[in-house]
């Protein structure tokens, strides 16, 4: 008994001081069996380890460390040739040299949220041919080449919420035809153009927002003119994605950004009110406006006539013994006539002075409706 006890004892001391995992971490890190894990260090690169059998590991995770700069065949020349996972949040990256991914092939999913890109180079993520996840959100980018992004043929989201982009370049998704997530609030579009959008041909949920000026930049709150013309251009974005059958999210304002709070809750209200008068609008088609109007009308006859009977009915039934019922029933005649001419003028009158109220003008609508 006691052999065995020794001899499962000696196994476990064994399997443990040898277990790949262990031996070949870092101090400052954790490793399991895929993943290398030096997340929340002051690293300012990817650290180098002689021991480090790269095969090991296919996931790196850098996450909050202090990384600025990732130069030419970054991750290549210190082993880590096989990642299929790179985390690099919460850093301080501002620039990434044009090779920096070389050699990384097997990379699927990239995470560089919350650093600080400016740009990017337009060959940076050529290597990366089997990218399926790209995360940029949360950085400084001001635009996005069409030469950056077409590399990544099999990209399957992308999300570039909270930069600083306000157009995105035509062609810039034409190689991305198996997108099927695209993540764009928190940059403030300046406009809907839906030839950039056609190409993903596969795109299930578009998240986007609309305004005319960077109103986080601003201190008074948007425009009258400016929420009513983004208003506007999320209609014509949210009409497109119901042809297209993609789910959207069109927004005019930032959503969830804690930051602006004052300028969002201004532009939600502001919004509120306007959306609700927006959407009764798009509730109301005019034909089905004058069918109501005609039903009201019809109704109303109907109800007075039936009042008039009972009436004459009840003024015949007392006059019966009297005998001059005759006259009186063709002077509640005139009455009725001059009533129901009375009411209709009303109900027509009430019904369509709203409509041209709060009629709000999309000159895209108009545009969209003359190109049918
Ligand atoms: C990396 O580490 C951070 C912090 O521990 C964690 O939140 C994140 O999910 C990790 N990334 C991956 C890809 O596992
Ligand atoms: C899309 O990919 C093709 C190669 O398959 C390439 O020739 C073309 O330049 C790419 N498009 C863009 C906009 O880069």
């Amino acid at each position: 008994m006691l052999a065995v006890w020794r001899l499962v004892a000696v196994t476990i001391f064994f399997t443990q001081t040898h277990h790949p995992g262990r031996s070949s971490c870092l101090p400052e890190c954790q490793c399991s069996s895929e993943m290398l894990d030096c997340s929340h260090n002051d690293f300012t690169n990817m650290p180098y380890n002689k021991h480090l059998t790269s095969n090991l590991y296919t996931a790196l995770n850098m996450s909050f460390n202090r990384i600025q700069i990732l130069e030419d065949n970054a991750f290549i020349k210190r082993g880590y040739a096989d990642l299929e996972t790179l985390d690099l949040s919460y850093n301080d990256i501002s620039a990434i040299s044009p090779y920096a991914f070389k050699g990384l092939e097997a990379m699927k999913e990239l995470i560089l949220e919350h650093n600080k890109l400016l740009v990017l180079q337009q060959e940076v993520f050529e290597p990366l041919i089997n990218l399926r996840d790209l995360y940029l959100q949360s950085n400084k980018l001001i635009t996005v080449l069409p030469q950056t992004v077409s590399p990544l043929k099999k990209l399957i989201n992308l999300d570039l919420r909270y930069n600083q982009l306000t157009r995105i370049a035509e062609g810039t998704f034409t190689n991305l035809s198996v997108l099927e997530k695209l993540r764009l609030i928190g940059n403030v579009m300046k406009t809907f153009a839906p030839e950039i959008f056609n190409p993903l041909k596969n795109l299930q949920y578009l998240e986007l927002q609309l305004f005319e000026t960077p109103h986080e930049q601003e201190v008074l709150p948007p425009s009258k003119p400016e929420v009513t013309s983004c208003l506007c251009k999320r209609k014509t974005a949210l009409d497109w994605c119901h042809e297209r059958r993609v789910n959207c999210l069109v927004t005019c304002c930032h959503p969830q950004e804690g930051q602006y709070d004052t300028d969002s809750n201004v532009c939600l209200s502001l919004l509120n009110a306007f959306s609700e008068t927006e959407t009764a609008k798009s509730r109301t088609d005019p034909r089905r406006d004058l069918l109501w109007a005609v039903a009201i009308t019809v109704g109303v006859i109907i109800l007075l006539f039936i009042t008039i009977i009972i009436f004459a009915l009840l003024f015949l039934k007392s006059k019966v013994h009297s005998g001059n019922e005759n006259c009186s029933v063709v002077s509640n005649f005139e009455t009725f006539a001059h009533h129901t001419s009375a009411a209709e003028d009303e109900v027509n009158n009430s019904d369509f002075g709203n409509e041209k109220e709060i009629n709000m003008h999309c000159p895209q609508d108009r545009h969209l409706e003359s190109e049918k």
